[in-house]
């Protein structure tokens, strides 16, 4: 494995060709961000590049990346999270360090094995109301459907009950203008945030009815307190197992706030790719409905049917490496080296798990969907770590056994009465987010029985 080293020989990492005055590479990352990163390996395991006049060492290589993911004291959150800081507060996706390691002690009890049981049956209630909306030949767009379902999985795992009805229609008209501006807020520079044109007020009055109605929510369960088994509640009651301390209402709201930020997009944006993908892959669609036939049949999908659903499983897999995440960014907090390349104090790192999962030098035909690749009896490149959808180490995604249930579910609930046929005439491209979206999906159902 990677040593993060604190002294020894150590060079500079190379500057990736085409950097210009003042702008560095923003051009390149501006017109084609995801190439960009792609073409990145072509220069070394770790490479410099600059966007505008700021530094950034990108890891190329997976060993690299998992050693500073898990070696996490050495290192911060980095420029993007510090950006997003103002907007959505104190929350474990944006913090880093002890407090960070106290958030996450309390947090993570929502996110056992015993509460995705529970909160997986809301989602077979909900992918079944989406499955049976549909109408035989009556195109969906599944960008759409695939966001709604997502958004009210998390909104419902969050809040539940008649009393939360206005948060989760105020999550689901605010939320998506939150995430589409994330990314841009992320990189502008800072200076521009309190300009009063049109993104900003949009933008930030958004994020404002969210904090809003979240605290209006809790105010209300400090009122009405009842045996509710909603994530908000389990946040309420958590107490520090090394401190014996609670959460202030207002640290409460931050992780209600960074979970619906880290846990919709994400999910929304894999699942439409899986139909995507399946799609495309009609051999590879039959063999999932045969599954779902198998394990499911005719009835609605039901929490315990998950486990069975191991093609289906691959599916996903396969999907999330060919469609992960752009971009995460970490900062050295101590002079070190990697890999012999000297990373100074301060320094900004990223990687890209999208780039690493595309590469051809970790994946045999590393741009094939291959569900099978996953079985174990295939002839995979055995390398550590190449796998990352889900990052590594102590910031790795709490919300993973959540979303898989998730997403199973709905794709289960769909394979189970739907063909979905991807409409006629349409280019789906690769549009740019947290996780490249597909540019639009229109698809029409077929009735399977
Ligand atoms: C397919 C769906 C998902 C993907 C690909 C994904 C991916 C990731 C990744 C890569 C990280 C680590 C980021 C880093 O290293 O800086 C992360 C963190 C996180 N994810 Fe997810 N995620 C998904 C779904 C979810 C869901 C459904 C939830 C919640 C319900 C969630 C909540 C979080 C939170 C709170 C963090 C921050 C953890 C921390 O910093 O301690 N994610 N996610």
């Amino acid at each position: 494995m990677t040593q993060v080293e604190h002294n020894g020989p150590a060079s500079q990492a190379p500057v990736v060709p085409g950097r210009l005055p003042l702008l560095g590479h923003a051009l390149q990352l501006w017109r084609e961000p995801i190439a960009f990163f792609e073409s990145l390996r072509n220069h070394g395991d770790i490479v410099r590049i600059d966007i505008g006049t700021w530094p950034v060492h990108v890891l190329t290589d997976p060993e690299h990346v998992h050693a500073v993911l898990v070696q996490a004291h050495q290192f911060g959150r980095g420029r993007i999270f510090d950006r997003l800081r103002p907007v959505f507060g104190n929350g474990i996706v944006t913090t880093d360090g002890e407090f960070h390691r106290k958030q996450r002690r309390m947090m993570q009890p929502a996110f056992q094995r015993n509460h995705i049981a529970d909160y997986a049956q809301v989602m077979c209630r909900q992918a079944e109301e989406m499955a049976t909306s549909w109408t035989a030949g009556r195109e969906v767009s599944m960008v759409t459907e695939a966001r709604r379902y997502a958004l009210s999985s998390v909104a419902e795992m969050i809040f539940s009950g008649e009393m939360s009805r206005p948060a989760v229609a105020e999550v689901h008209r605010s939320l998506p203008i939150v995430l589409e501006g994330m990314l841009v807020r992320a990189v502008m520079p800072k200076f521009l945030d309190g300009l009063p044109i049109p993104y900003n007020r949009r933008f930030d009055g958004a994020a404002a009815r969210l904090r809003r109605i979240i605290d209006e929510v809790i105010a209300r369960y400090g009122d009405e307190p009842g045996d509710r088994e909603d994530l908000l509640s389990l946040l309420l009651s958590s107490v520090d197992t090394e401190t014996g301390e609670g959460m202030s209402a207002e640290q409460v709201r931050d992780e209600v706030i960074a979970i619906m930020f880290a846990g919709t997009e994400t999910s929304a944006t894999t699942l439409s790719w899986i139909f995507h993908e399946l799609g495309r892959h009609p051999e590879v669609e039959k063999r999932l409905h045969a599954e779902v036939d198998a394990v499911v049949g005719n009835r609605p999908v039901r929490p315990e049917d998950l486990p069975r659903l191991t093609y289906t499983h691959s599916v996903f897999q396969e999907t999330l490496r060919l469609h992960s995440p752009l971009l995460f960014t970490r900062r050295a907090l101590v002079p070190l080296t990697l890999g012999g390349v000297a990373i100074p104090e301060g320094a900004e790192l990223a990687y890209s798990p999208h780039a690493l999962h595309r590469d051809p030098a970790l994946f045999r035909d590393a741009a094939r969907f291959d569900p099978d690749r996953w079985h174990e009896d295939t002839d995979e490149r055995p390398r550590a770590h190449r796998y990352l959808p889900f990052g590594a180490g102590q910031h790795k995604c709490i919300g993973d056994s959540f979303a898989v249930a998730e997403i199973l579910t709905a794709v289960a609930s769909v394979a189970s009465r739907w063909r979905l046929v991807p409409a006629p005439g349409v280019t789906v491209r690769e549009v740019p987010a947290g996780i490249p979206q597909p540019s639009e999906l229109p698809m029409i159902p077929a009735a399977r029985r």
